[in-house]
């Protein structure tokens, strides 16, 4: 048994890492998906589940930035112990020599205070061990490895999880343009559940950027695969997975094209976010269900009540001179001109947001890299 993993049980046990903020979307999202046995974890999800189940979670999962399932558990306050408790597991049964690994680290720990430092003495168990045993090591790579392994750090206990994703979920295969203070997919789809959206409105971004609200939320009405466009998964090296599982979940869930069309509108004052907005809009194919268009939010008017998601700059990556007048003249213009529709604001001014001068009916605490956030709402009667 590869990782001690007993790839046919039904009850796998996995770990969905996820945003701050995003774990109780995650743990319904989850189960709607079929997962078992679902825990809020720190920043995560636990659960139990068929490979296939992983698979699907993988390939489907809006809101996981990896799934990792757990193999080894173990006490350590020492390098000492960490290295021993590495050495112990028979690695050599399951990598070979020839083959290559990544280790990457979380660690919270008054024992352990680098987590980098933590994964080269992990990498140095594993290899030494693979050498005592074979006469030859595995090597680092860390672009798509044979297997990418997980090390989590809490205190004392040390916990080793196989990476069924390899690079973070986040990926999609979508962006070929990275914007300037772009969102993360995962947190553009958090924003999207949030906002409880459904296509009875009209979404509209109103300062786009590169686009991924728009398209997470196109992805999502449309029932598109959230990585529909991602090119690899880790899971897909390895021989123990039934390919044959693999390809039917991917002919299985596929866009569901016959949904009534909706508007969704993006728009944004910058040439340049037009530009990427729109090459990222043909690579994720959905460059004729969104409609963009260069408007600055000071002239945007909308008649129809919409469903508003703005990530308007925060005078952090990107300066304004006067933040706080921006976002009084976004209170302005969303009273004035957007009455009945309803608007979902994340930024980490808080101050600034104060400006807005409108009372929100939620206020959601979020972290967009390592700023923290908060998404608020606000319905405009
Ligand atoms: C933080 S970025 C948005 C990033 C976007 N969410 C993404 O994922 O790529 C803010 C965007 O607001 C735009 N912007 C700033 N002021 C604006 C205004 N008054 N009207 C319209 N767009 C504006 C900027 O050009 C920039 O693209």
């Amino acid at each position: 048994m590869k990782f001690n993993i007993p790839i046919d049980s039904p009850d796998i046990p996995l770990v969905a890492t996820t945003l701050f903020g995003l774990e109780n979307i995650l743990f319904g999202e989850m189960q709607s998906l079929g997962i078992k046995n679902l825990q809020l974890a720190n920043r995560a999800v636990t659960g139990t589940g068929s490979f296939k189940d992983i698979m699907k979670l993988n390939y489907l999962s809006r809101l996981a930035v990896k799934v990792g399932i757990p193999f080894s558990k173990f006490k350590a306050t020492s390098e000492k112990q960490l290295y021993d408790g590495v050495y112990s597991l028979p690695w050599e049964n399951w990598i070979k020599p020839e083959e290559t690994i990544a280790i990457e680290s979380s660690v919270w720990s008054n024992y352990f205070k680098h987590s980098q430092y933590a994964a080269l003495k992990v990498k140095d168990a594993i290899v030494d061990r693979i050498r005592d045993r074979k006469g030859a090591r595995p090597s680092i790579q860390l672009q798509d490895p044979n297997y990418s392994l997980l090390l989590n750090i809490f205190e004392g206990e040390i916990q080793l999880l196989l990476n069924t994703s390899g690079e973070s979920l986040h990926k999609r295969g979508y962006k070929k343009v990275m914007g300037e203070a772009a969102l993360s997919e995962i947190l553009a789809a958090g924003i999207i559940e949030f906002s409880g959206w459904n296509g009875e409105t009209p979404m509209i971004d109103p300062m786009c950027g590169s686009g991924t609200l728009l398209i997470e939320a196109a992805y999502k009405y449309y029932e598109i695969p959230s990585q529909w466009r991602r090119k690899k998964f880790n899971f897909e090296n390895w021989d123990f997975v039934n390919s044959k599982d693999w390809d039917n979940i991917k002919s299985e869930y596929r866009p569901n094209w016959d949904k009534t069309k909706v508007d969704i509108l993006g728009f944004d004052r910058s040439m340049k976010a037009m530009r990427a907005t729109s090459d990222n809009l043909l690579e994720a194919k959905i460059f004729d269900l969104v409609k963009v268009d260069i408007l600055s939010f000071e002239n945007n008017t909308q008649v129809v009540p919409s469903t508003l998601v703005m990530n308007p700059p925060y005078d952090e990556r990107l300066a304004i001179d006067d933040v706080q007048g921006f976002y009084q003249s976004i209170g302005n213009q969303l009273k004035h001109h957007w009455k009945g529709s309803t608007a979902w604001i994340i930024t980490s001014n808080e101050i600034a947001l104060k400006s807005i001068g409108l009372k929100p009916s939620q206020k959601i605490p979020l972290k967009n890299g390592p700023l923290n956030c908060k998404l608020q709402s606000f319905k405009l009667f």
